[in-house]
């Protein structure tokens, strides 16, 4: 039986953070498949970076469906079909079910733009600079049945400079997205970070539901 962690990448999107994780499983020989990658946008350029990693592809639109359980009932039979153990939300811009979020308890990450609990939501990087803010970053989270809400898993934070703009915050924290969601694939499939139903483990230490924090300074 083979011990590499099978994952299913759901994008709407760019699929820019897609790309990190297809690089870093090559690059630092992650033990890691991505079993599919599913759009719910046709035309996400997401979908052909997908298609030159030669990784398997769907495209299930939200519009063709009478309501979101039928759709995300759609999304998890492609997901259970491809035998994918974690679902890694990738700029997936869906609001999932709580029917979707128990099915997949403890097996769906998300990568959000802010610091959460900070800045739940769209217009991250705005909401940063109008607030007045020293730090942003993305966080990696457990998705629960609220939006934006589930347990930090890791967190990469940039100080705010007096000049950065919406544009160049976003550039900043995409660089950051790139290295946090990677790391935390990896953590999952060498079996350093364990998520269970009651405690998220990191290399023997309980993690709080703030996650670890780390400080990009060069970025
Ligand atoms: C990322 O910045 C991700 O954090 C954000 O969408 C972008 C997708 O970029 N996700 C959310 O805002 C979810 N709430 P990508 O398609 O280039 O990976």
């Amino acid at each position: 039986m083979s011990d590499r962690l099978k994952i299913a990448v759901l994008i709407s999107g760019s699929g820019s953070n897609l790309q990190a994780i297809i690089d870093a499983i090559q690059k630092d020989n992650i033990p890691c498949d991505i079993q599919l990658v599913v759009s719910n946008q046709a035309l996400a350029y997401g979908l052909k970076r997908a298609e030159y990693a030669n990784l398997k592809t769907k495209i299930i639109d939200h519009t063709s469906f009478p309501d979101r359980l039928t759709f995300d009932q759609a999304i998890g039979d492609a997901i259970d079909r491809a035998g994918a153990e974690l679902v890694v939300l990738a700029g997936f811009m869906r609001i999932f079910s709580h029917w979707f979020v128990n099915r997949y308890r403890n097996k769906l990450i998300n990568i959000h733009p802010s610091l959460l609990p900070k800045f739940k939501g769209l217009d991250t990087h705005v909401r940063t600079l109008s607030e007045g803010e020293t730090h942003h970053g993305a966080s990696v989270h457990l998705v629960t049945p609220e939006l934006d809400t589930g347990p930090n898993i890791l967190q990469g934070r940039i100080t705010v400079h007096s000049n950065d703009t919406p544009e160049s915050l976003q550039n900043r924290v995409h660089q950051i997205e790139h290295r946090i969601y990677p790391t935390v694939i990896q953590w999952l499939a060498t079996h350093r970070l364990v998520i269970n139903e009651t405690s998220m483990v990191l290399d023997h230490q309980p993690l709080t539901t703030n996650g670890k924090v780390i400080d990009y300074e060069d970025i």
